[in-house]
């Protein structure tokens, strides 16, 4: 639908959706860069993503605006610079090497469980700092039900219709949260006693010793809103690009074999650009919102308070003045041109650019060169997958479903990059 509008009403067009009010979509890197070098005051993201409310919490740094947003940002930001990430290779490539081990060979499998288990186990290890065998598989168990909740279509629609405040008083739905709350309130409590608090490395750690501009130190609420927020943000989206990512290299021989001997070689190249690649063709994440609270004049148009104006990755990475031959497959063009800042949006922009960025392709990098080192891998049926709606994300129908047969020479990235 949003390609047969972008062809007949070209590069900004306006749907109006039942309980969301009026989105103006917007696919000109043009129209893009004056969302995202904006003045925050007047582009609202929280209040557009209102309806994480229920699981995420009112402190949510994806539900704040303004100083308030801002403020939360900063307290988080340090947690994922760059640099810190080498530090979660090590969990990222054993939690990978491990579940890659299992791999079913020889018979076509769906990639996007092992990919969930992956990254699941990744957040809770390097975000909630967990990683006792009891504890990790409680606090998982606990928040895989949460984060399944709100995927059935029947769920969504109640969402929709009684709107996000009303379903947090909801019985059914506080029982299925009060109970990873709990969980994870006593985690951050036992954290916050931890004798090796100060050397720790996990962001929560680092979140307990963070301090607010006055000097104070973060509520427990606001630190179960951000974990929150980090798991919903962080899990699913990597998991579902992860699988993705396989479901083209599976069908694009040429491309998983010049993959595969540069990460044998240890090169790190191709490995980015076929991530870049992934994240531009199929972005799991469709649009990011930003709500007006003045009328202001965008792609030279005037658009009202109260309007939401959406940049539309989906949309914008498939322009083929920007992108030739939008759809197609083909990690080189990033190796040709690097991502630009307002035509290559996965991630969005801005002061409310993903604050993960730079965990989850990391993370896309470490399992993909585990994975391609350790298995040959193949299409399991010809036909690419389609796209079908996942709570918050768009994911490959059949999960990228492949075949694989074990290497005969395996070799651990990380010993190759040592050597
Ligand atoms: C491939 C994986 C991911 C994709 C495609 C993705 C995409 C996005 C997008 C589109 C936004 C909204 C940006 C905007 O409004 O301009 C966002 C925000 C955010 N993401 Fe991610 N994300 C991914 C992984 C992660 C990870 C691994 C984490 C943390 C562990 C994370 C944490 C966040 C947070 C905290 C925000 C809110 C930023 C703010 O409002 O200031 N994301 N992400």
């Amino acid at each position: 639908m949003m390609e047969d509008c972008s062809r007949r009403y070209g590069d900004m067009f306006t749907l109006r959706i039942t309980h969301e009010g009026t989105w103006v979509f917007l696919t000109d890197p043009d129209a893009v860069r004056q969302v995202f070098t904006g003045d925050p005051r007047l582009l609202h993201a929280g209040e557009a993503n209102i309806v994480l409310l229920p699981v995420l919490g009112s402190r949510s740094v994806l539900l704040l605006d303004e100083p308030e947003h801002m403020a939360q940002r900063k307290l988080m930001l340090p947690s994922f610079h760059g640099r810190r990430m080498r530090r979660y290779e090590d969990v990222m490539a054993e939690v990978a090497a491990r579940e890659i081990e299992r791999w079913p060979l020889g018979a076509p499998v769906s990639a996007w469980p092992t990919m969930q288990t992956i990254t699941l186990e990744v957040i809770l290890r390097t975000v909630f700092g967990v990683d006792e065998g009891e504890r990790l598989r409680r606090l998982g168990d606990a928040l895989r039900h949460v984060l399944s909740w709100g995927t059935r279509p029947q769920r969504l629609a109640l969402l929709a219709m009684l709107g996000p405040r009303r379903i947090v008083d909801l019985g059914v739905f506080r029982r299925v949260l009060d109970q990873s709350d709990a969980l994870i309130y006593e985690e951050i409590r036992r954290r916050r006693a931890a004798p090796d608090l100060e050397e720790r490395d996990d962001v929560l750690s680092l979140l307990l010793q963070a301090r607010h501009e006055d000097g104070s130190l973060m509520s427990e609420k606001e630190l179960r809103d951000e974990l929150m927020t980090l798991l919903l943000a962080g899990h699913e989206t990597t998991a579902t690009s992860l699988a993705w990512a396989l479901e083209a290299l599976v069908r694009h021989p040429a491309a998983l074999a010049r993959l595969r001997d540069e990460v044998d070689s240890g090169e790190d190249a191709y490995l980015d650009a076929v991530i870049q690649e992934t994240l531009r063709l199929r972005p799991v994440i469709a649009l990011v919102l930003r709500r007006l609270t003045e009328p202001m004049e965008i792609g030279g148009r005037l658009l009202p308070a109260g309007a939401t104006v959406a940049p539309c990755i989906y949309l914008l990475h498939r322009r083929p003045d920007v992108y030739p031959d939008p759809r197609a497959f083909r990690p080189e063009r990033f190796l040709e041109q690097p991502p630009g800042t307002y035509t290559w949006i996965p991630f969005g922009g801005g002061v409310r650019r993903c604050l993960g960025a730079s965990f989850a392709q990391f993370e896309m990098k470490v399992v993909l060169r585990e994975l391609v080192s350790r298995l040959d891998l193949s299409a399991a049926r010809p036909q690419g997958e389609r796209r079908v709606r996942r709570a918050i994300v768009f994911a490959p129908q059949r999960g990228g479903e492949i075949m694989a047969a074990r290497r005969e020479r395996v070799e651990s990235p990380l010993t190759a990059a040592a050597a």
